[in-house]
Parts: C-alpha cells; sequence; structure tokens
C-alpha cells in the first residue's frame, strides 16, 4: 500500500494579539482564572486591517512553497477548509492561488481547487480528501495543498468571546511523506446538531453549554467506530492525541472519557481497581440514571490517579500549547494541536519515528471523526523550519478599545476604516475588495 500523508506544514498566525487575563478578564468583571485555568486559554490571535482568511492562508501556503522548493507545477490540487467565507460561489482557494500566482512564473490552472465547509472538521475532510486522491492515483505525481483558514469570532459578550481566534495552517499532501503517514482506518461520529451554527451570519448562534456536551457524544461514538475498523485502543499506543481545541478545557474533558474508554477490560483498569474499584457496567444497574451517576463518579475518581495525570501529561498536554496562546482557529484547530505535540517532541529531543498519533477532529453540526497517524523518521526537519513561536511572540499585544475597534471593523466586513497596528512584512495583504490581496 502507497504510504500517503502530511509531507511538509505552515502555521500563520494573525498578527493582533488580545490578552484574556490583563486585558479581557478586568473589562468583563471576571477573575482572569476562569480564562487561563478554566478554559486553559491566555490570549487569542485577531488579524490586523490588512490580513483576513485569504492573506492568512496564502501567506501559509507561500512559507511552506518557498521552503520546500515547490513550484505551481507541483501542486495538482487546492483546497480550502473554511467556516469564514465571504464568497458563496468562488472558492477561497481560487483567491488564493491568485495570489500565489503573483509571485510564480507558473500558474495553477491544471490544479482542481475547491473549498470543504463543515464547520472546524472541514479542515480534516480536506486532509482526507487529499489522501483519497493520491491513493486512487488520480495525482499524477503531483501533490496536494490543503489550507484551513479562519477567523472565528463571536459576537461581543457572548459566551464564545473568550475563545476567539484567527489564523492560517497550510499543508502539503504527498506520497511517501516527510512528517506523518495516515491511516486508512478512520470512525467517525457524526448527527444532525444545532448547537453552532451560522446560517448566512457573520457571528455563530451558539448554546455553548451544549456544544460542550454534543462533542464529548460525537467524539465518543467516533472512538468506537474507529475502534470498530482498527481494532481496540490502549492508552499507551500513541505518543500523542491532538484533539480538536475549542479551548483547552474541552480537551480536558474529552481525553478523560477517551482514557476511560480505552482502558476498559485492560491492565490499566486492572492496576487501577484497588483503588478506584473498576468501571460500572450499564446491567448492574436498574435505571440508565443510576448507572450515569456511578460512571460520573468513577471518571471523577479516574482524573485524579497518577496513571491518568502522567498519561495526560505525556499524551494530551502537549498538544495545546499554541492553542492556549491563539484560542481557537476551527479548521486548523486541531492541526495545530498536532504541530504543538511534534515541537514538544522536538524540544524534549525525543525521536518519534514510527510512533503513532490519535488524531480527533471535530466540527459543529455536528462530527467527529477519529484516524491514526505515524511519525516518519526525519520528522524533526520538518518541524525545525518553523517560526510560529516568533509569530506569537511578535504579535502586537491589543488594549481593549483597540480589540473592540477590530472586532467591529470584522462585523462590519471591513468597511469600518481602520489603521493597521502592524506592519506587513513583505507578504500578501488585504487592500479592499476587487482585484484583492496585493504582495508588499
Ligand atoms: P462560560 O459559560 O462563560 O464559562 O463559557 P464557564 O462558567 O462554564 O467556565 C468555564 C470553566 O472555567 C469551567 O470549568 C469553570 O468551572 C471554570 P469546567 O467546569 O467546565 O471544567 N472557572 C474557573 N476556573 C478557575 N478559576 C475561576 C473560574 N471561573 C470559572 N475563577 C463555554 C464556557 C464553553 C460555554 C464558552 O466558552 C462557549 O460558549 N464557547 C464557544 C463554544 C465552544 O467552544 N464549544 C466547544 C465545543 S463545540 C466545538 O468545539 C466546535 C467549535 O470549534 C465550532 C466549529 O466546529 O466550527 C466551537
Amino acid at each position: 500500500m502507497t504510504s500517503v500523508g502530511i509531507d511538509a506544514i505552515e502555521v500563520r498566525t494573525g498578527r493582533l494579539k488580545l490578552d484574556l487575563a490583563e486585558t479581557f478578564a478586568p473589562e468583563q468583571g471576571d477573575d482572569p482564572e476562569k480564562y487561563t485555568k478554566g478554559l486553559g486559554l491566555f490570549s487569542s490571535s485577531f488579524p490586523d486591517a490588512y490580513e483576513d482568511i485569504v492573506t492568512m492562508g496564502a501567506n501559509a501556503a507561500h512559507r511552506l512553497m518557498e521552503r520546500k522548493g515547490l513550484e505551481p507545477e507541483d501542486v495538482g490540487r487546492i483546497d480550502v477548509a473554511t467556516e469564514s467565507s465571504f464568497d458563496n460561489s468562488k472558492p477561497v482557494s481560487t483567491y488564493i492561488a491568485g495570489c500565489l500566482e503573483q509571485v510564480y512564473d507558473g500558474d495553477f490552472h491544471h490544479a482542481n481547487k475547491g473549498e470543504r465547509k463543515f464547520a472546524c472538521i472541514a479542515g480534516t475532510q480536506s486532509l482526507d480528501d487529499a489522501v483519497n486522491w493520491i491513493l486512487a492515483g488520480r495525482n499524477r505525481g503531483r501533490g496536494a495543498l490543503v489550507i484551513a483558514t479562519d477567523t472565528a469570532l463571536y459576537a461581543r459578550d457572548s459566551s464564545g468571546e473568550a475563545t476567539q481566534g484567527a489564523g492560517a495552517v497550510a499543508m502539503y499532501i504527498t506520497e511517501d511523506p516527510d512528517l506523518v503517514e495516515l491511516s486508512t482506518e478512520q470512525g467517525y461520529g457524526s448527527a444532525d446538531e444545532t448547537d453552532f451554527l451560522k446560517p448566512n451570519q457573520q457571528f455563530p448562534s451558539v448554546d455553548g453549554k451544549r456544544s460542550v456536551q454534543v462533542y464529548l457524544a460525537r467524539m465518543r461514538e467516533a472512538l468506537e467506530d474507529f475502534e470498530r475498523a482498527a481494532g481496540d485502543t490502549h492508552p499507551d499506543d500513541y505518543a500523542f492525541i491532538p484533539f480538536h481545541t475549542p479551548f483547552p478545557g474541552m480537551v480536558r474533558k474529552a481525553a478523560v472519557l477517551g482514557y476511560r474508554h480505552m482502558i476498559r477490560g485492560t491492565d490499566v483498569e486492572d492496576e487501577l481497581a484497588d483503588d478506584i474499584g473498576r468501571q460500572p457496567r450499564r446491567d448492574d444497574f436498574d435505571s440508565r440514571e443510576a448507572f450515569e451517576e456511578a460512571m460520573s463518579d468513577y471518571v471523577d475518581d479516574l482524573k485524579e490517579t497518577d496513571a491518568y495525570r502522567e498519561w495526560y501529561g505525556e499524551a494530551i498536554d502537549p498538544t495545546l500549547s499554541i492553542s492556549s496562546q491563539v484560542g481557537n482557529w476551527y479548521t486548523g484547530s486541531v492541526h495545530i494541536a498536532r504541530v504543538s505535540a511534534l515541537k514538544h517532541a522536538v524540544e524534549e529531543g525525543r525521536d518519534l519515528a514510527g510512533q503513532k498519533l490519535l488524531v480527533a477532529s471535530y466540527g459543529s453540526g455536528a462530527q467527529a471523526e477519529i484516524h491514526e497517524e505515524t511519525v516518519q523518521p526525519g520528522f524533526e526537519d520538518e518541524l525545525a523550519e518553523l517560526n510560529v513561536d516568533e509569530q506569537v511572540e511578535r504579535r502586537y499585544d491589543l488594549s481593549f478599545s483597540e480589540y473592540e475597534q477590530i472586532h467591529d471593523r470584522h462585523n462590519h466586513e471591513k468597511s469600518v476604516e481602520l489603521e493597521p497596528f502592524t506592519q506587513p512584512d513583505s507578504e500578501f495583504v488585504f487592500d479592499g475588495w476587487g482585484p484583492m490581496n496585493e504582495r508588499q
């Protein structure tokens, strides 16, 4: 079987930062620890006046192409995943290709372009489409550019406001990839849900508390479905488990449920039995309510065990480092979780080659998908090229009134005039509708 997966990855954050503890919490009258400890978020990224989903996506793709020495003729497909699109007809990939054509001699006339939409999971769906295109033998030796780009903003004073973010992830998908190979086995949990939606509106209508429950329910279904395809999972099978991360606190909730499921009937459950007993079984309870209460108590106890804490510290916590600084990037979110984990392994000097990741994607509406990835030899060379820490570090730190201006401009689809807070640095910039996105 041909090995197909992610050959290269690039991350592009919006150039502005909102500090949640210092700047946002005092204005909300909230304890900063609600954000830093409760949600696990320290700051969010926002686009400057000259940035949008096209420029962030094009800048990420351009940096990726430059450092991999790619020309347009190497790219047979450009798929953009976004839930922030401004055009119901022309896919954002055509706008991004238009930007890239300004700086390359060749063009992308031969490339199949599209746009994928299913909330945050569309990034992973585009990745799947690219992998399937190559596995089907239709790529004629070319790779696919997959770009996940979003400005994830919520209405002011809504529950999601603290979880905002803006950024893009570009990935190059090929045969014999340098970074990770994707498994063909996948598991899905999918249902028609209405807790988070944007029917022709700028900001989502969201029932935040329910969205958390829907995420957990679909994720559980996806894990069960993955096991039907790939066999039982065990927590020790995976170096890291990157989840879709709307905020790190969401992943804390999902991780313990995933762990509980994976240890059922294993040596780990046996070892923990003396301290916290065995997992309740539905057959031992007269009512579903009594069973659920017993299970909830078991999970509370499980979270406090050394075995769980150690596993969480190794397999989950390292996936959250970038998200905790940039917020929710919707379609890019699970892909920055993967980058965070691999970056951590490099920083620790760990050779992950041949080891597995379990990647858990999610999109409201709602669908979860789980697949495995195998880290490729030399992955550290690819990670060494990333400058995400510098990008996060150099963001302009907004005051609250500056944040209000940026939010307002976004709300009114950029018709509000606003001087940029930063200077573009040899990059694609948004300069109004019409012939757009000049490179400076
Ligand atoms: P909220 O209601 O304002 O916050 O917003 P809360 O009161 O539930 O507090 C959050 C946590 O902080 C709680 O912890 C509190 O206890 C804790 P938990 O009980 O959940 O573990 N807390 C504190 N901790 C320490 N010190 C303190 C303190 N105060 C409170 N002083 C909510 C939470 C999730 C509702 C909100 O952020 C929201 O609406 N977010 C947007 C929706 C969302 O992200 N949902 C996640 C699942 S859906 C999804 O992931 C899809 C999505 O990405 C979209 C897509 O797919 O396109 C959103």
